[in-house]
């Protein structure tokens, strides 16, 4: 039986995770009381005493809003990337639901949704499709909220961006998805963190894009990347088909999945771009050179993720 949180608690999903920990640091930062609801309870917490851990336990909904009673706030950042053997979209759709149903029973005053650039319930994208309904099923609760939409995340524990630099540094060539002029928007995540925490304390029922301050089309992004971690690659088109096939080659090394046919599809439609003002303010060509002895020097792994569950993020 786990003590009850402090009443005012932020509380955070995944602060062993990637966006989840970034966001529990920030709150510490600001002396606020924080707790998290996690499944990785054998991870170690990086946070000690600080941070006090409940399950997050979908089977067991008056658990779950027990563990939330007296939170002033949940940060949402659950969510899974694909369909796999273990876990897919129609689970992650339920669940959700069953946390906001959670956090409404036990009378969370505000929740801060993560969810993704362009959403919606018409797109031929499942991950695209169920964010929308997740956002739908959040406004249905009636807890004020806000909905945070970022397009991609990159500094920590990152995935897709140090795995860029990871194939630049190990293969001869680069290959971008057909013409590679697609946009996208990539935002530090401590610049998220920050929005994140800045919009749990308004009150008003808001959407915003969480983009950072450079538009880069995919090929651009991969050349600055290239050029801040110093290897220099052809980047060369290829037929997303032919894409998809080498980056399962890859994935047989590294026990992974590296992108989805869906993710390649979200990307070359443009869906990780939007028209509105930059929210965030560290570059990723700043950051990139920054920390170009660490980018992508390993492999970051999310079915390792989800499968060794005792193990921290930047170790897989
Ligand atoms: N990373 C990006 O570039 C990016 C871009 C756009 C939008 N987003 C959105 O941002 C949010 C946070 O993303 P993130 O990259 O920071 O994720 P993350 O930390 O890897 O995962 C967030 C939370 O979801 C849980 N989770 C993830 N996959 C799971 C699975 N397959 N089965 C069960 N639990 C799972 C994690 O569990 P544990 O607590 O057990 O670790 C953690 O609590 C998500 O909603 C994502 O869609 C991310």
């Amino acid at each position: 039986m786990h003590p009850p949180i402090v009443p005012g608690t932020h509380v955070v999903t995944g602060a062993y995770g990637y966006t989840g920990k970034y966001i529990a640091q920030r709150l510490l930062d600001r002396g606020l009381p924080v707790a998290t609801v996690t499944n990785s309870a054998g991870r170690a917490n990086p946070f000690g005493e600080q941070v006090r851990a409940y399950p997050l336990d979908f089977a067991n909904p008056s658990a779950l809003v027990e563990s939330l009673r007296g939170a002033s706030v949940l940060y949402n950042t659950y969510w899974v990337r694909f369909n796999y053997r273990h876990f897919n979209f129609a689970g992650a759709i339920r669940n959700s639901r069953t946390l906001f149903n959670a956090a409404k029973d036990a009378g969370v005053g505000r929740i801060v949704h993560v969810s993704i650039t362009n959403p919606s319930p018409d797109s031929p994208y499942e991950y695209f499709r169920g964010k929308a309904e997740v956002e739908e099923a959040l406004r249905d609760t009636g807890v004020s909220h806000a909905i945070l939409r970022p397009a991609v995340l990159f500094g920590g524990a990152d995935i897709l961006v140090n795995n860029i630099a990871w194939m630049l540094r190990r293969l001869p060539m680069f290959g971008v998805f057909g013409d590679g002029k697609y946009r996208v928007q990539p935002i530090h995540v401590e610049d998220f963190a920050d929005l994140a925490i800045e919009h749990a304390l308004g009150n008003e029922n808001t959407v915003v894009n969480a983009i950072g301050p450079a538009t880069f089309t995919y090929r651009e992004m991969v050349a600055a990347v290239a050029e801040a971690i110093g290897v220099r690659r052809p980047i060369v088109s290829v037929p997303a088909w032919f894409g998809l096939a080498v980056s399962r080659i890859v994935d047989r090394f590294t026990g992974d999945i590296a992108l989805t046919r869906e993710e390649i599809g979200g990307l070359m439609d443009g869906l990780l771009y939007v028209d509105t003002p930059p929210v965030g303010s560290i570059r990723l060509t700043e950051w990139a050179k920054e920390n170009s002895a660490t980018l992508g020097v390993r492999y970051a792994n999310e079915i390792g993720r989800r499968l060794k569950r005792a193990t921290a993020y930047d170790k897989l």
